[in-house]
């Protein structure tokens, strides 16, 4: 399906994020063939880029991959970019925007249709929200039909009170289902494949519980540092920038029932679901780390307190990791370990699914401690994205030992090498309608509950020892200590 003719008004146009992801997102979609012939992007941002805007965007596309200089749809697409500068507190600006937007509606033949994205520091949302409201923006006036939805970026709050009190603010302006919360790793196509995956073949669900599970791991491991964000890092940690957020929205697809449609409501209500089932996060199950100085990829690097705009005394984690359960049938019993965190050895995030032993050991294994391994599934999010599932064989030979193998199916290999950042599609999915793959209000709310008594805990104890792993590590002791007191390690990434 094609969008019907719309604008796309992107609040931070001066950003990395728009740079980046945004504009590659949609200029990946046009040469698609999948944006409306009747369409235009425009910029808002306080300060006046209109000389430099356009050639800085084509410069992102450009650099985002899969598209050369000499692509025939460039130019056609760069003249639909357009810049519009205002504060956002400014009332007369948003007048003005206003009036904008509606001329390029009869230039452009746009329809009146608009996807706003605030892709502005959070403390603007609220404001932002309100004023479109207060200029008539944010509903079709009487009478007319066209739509105006809003994406709005992350984080969403910054605890239970905080999320809620946006909630509360953006629902005041917007009915639900114009609100399109975006996390971009519901975006990638090997998350979303975790659904097709369980859900989409026979032989996966019936194993897919607690009585052939032992346990799930999930990790989200970075290799970069904090990439001069240091007052929003500061501000945030790993619990807040992609624990909360992130590794939760996988989780909930890894545990959730399956859903009696791909629609939205229907998977969210899934969803909602696995977070309410997990009652309380003991802070006994939960360790956070800050990185000091190492060394990753064959770089020396400087710790997070040295980092530009940082306390040299911070506090901030740089990494978490959590123990769950899972409290409903299908998981009662099974720990989820959940890590998060920055310059760690190597940018990877899996799921692994590891399986119960076989009754009986029949069979000797290679290994020096005698032990045969589990099968363990992985699903492989980034980079190298693909499944695997590793077992035992038969050492060929006149003993009958075990070693275990690994089975593999690449994305690559099979599809291609794709340059999608996770964007496109959920742009694609906003200019739709379609809010199957976007937060919804209850759920941002049940894993704010989670995760609030932990960093109130965390806040009230200040860690003594930061930092306390070296970049380039796979992250604190503590970490290890975790899945010790349960007899178990990580899995090696
Ligand atoms: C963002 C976080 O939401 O996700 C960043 O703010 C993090 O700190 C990023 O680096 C990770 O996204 P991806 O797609 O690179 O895994």
């Amino acid at each position: 399906r094609i969008p019907e003719p719309c604008i796309v008004v992107i609040f931070g146009a001066s950003g990395d994020l728009t740079k980046r992801k945004l504009l590659p997102a949609l200029y990946h979609l046009d040469q698609s063939g999948l944006l409306p012939e009747d369409f235009a992007v425009v910029g808002v941002a306080r300060r006046d880029l209109s000389s430099t805007f356009g050639p800085d965007m084509q410069d992102g596309i450009l650099k985002g991959g899969g598209v050369e200089e000499n692509d025939p749809k460039l130019a056609p697409f760069m003249d639909r970019v357009k810049y519009f500068a205002t504060e956002f507190d400014n009332d007369e600006g948003f007048e003005k925007l206003k009036a904008y937007l509606a001329d390029l509606d009869t230039k452009l033949n746009t329809k009146g249709n608009r996807l706003f994205y605030l892709a502005v520091a959070p403390e603007f949302f609220a404001d932002i929200t309100h004023r479109l409201g207060a200029h008539g923006m944010a509903k079709p006036a009487e009478g007319e039909n066209h739509w105006v939805r809003v994406i709005i970026e992350k984080p969403f709050g910054t605890d239970l009170e905080s999320a809620r009190e946006l909630n509360d603010a953006v629902n005041a302006v917007l009915s639900e289902d114009q609100i399109f919360r975006i996390d971009h790793y519901l975006g990638k196509e090997t998350v979303q494949n975790i659904l097709v995956f369980r859900f989409g073949n026979g032989i996966f669900e019936p194993v897919w519980n607690r009585n052939y599970i032992d346990h799930v791991e999930i990790t989200a491991a970075e290799s970069i540092g904090i990439e001069g964000r240091g007052p929003f890092y500061e501000k945030a940690g790993a619990v807040r920038d992609v624990l909360q957020n992130h590794v939760m929205e996988v989780l909930s697809f890894v545990a959730m029932e399956p859903p009696d449609s791909f629609q939205a409501d229907a998977v969210r209500t899934e969803k909602l679901k696995v977070w309410r089932a997990i009652e309380g996060i003991p802070v006994e199950n939960t360790v956070r780390g800050q990185y000091g100085p190492g060394n990753v990829d064959g770089k020396d690097v400087i710790g997070y307190r040295q980092e530009d705009r940082v306390s040299p005394e911070s506090s901030t984690e740089t990494f978490a990791a959590i123990r769950l359960e899972i409290e409903n049938w299908r998981w009662a019993g099974v720990p989820f370990y959940l890590r998060a965190g920055k310059r760690l050895a190597k940018r990877v995030t899996e799921v692994t699914v590891v399986f119960k032993q076989p009754p009986l050991h029949l069979f000797k294994s290679n290994n020096s401690d005698d032990k045969i391994e589990p099968n363990i599934l992985t699903m492989r999010i980034q980079p190298d994205e693909g499944i695997s599932l590793r077992f035992g064989a038969k050492i060929p030979g006149p003993t009958t030992n075990v070693q275990p193998v690994t089975m593999h199916f690449s994305y690559a290999d099979a599809f291609g090498k794709s340059s999608a950042n996770g964007y496109e599609r959920l742009l694609l999915d906003a200019m739709l309608g379609d809010a199957t793959l976007f937060a919804h209000r209850d759920g941002v709310e049940a894993t704010w509950a989670l995760f609030t008594p932990i960093l109130e805990a965390w806040a009230k104890k200040a860690v003594a020892g930061f930092p306390n792993y070296a970049a380039g590590s796979w992250g604190p002791e503590c970490a290890d200590e975790l899945l010790a007191k349960d007899g178990r390690t990580w899995q090696k990434l």
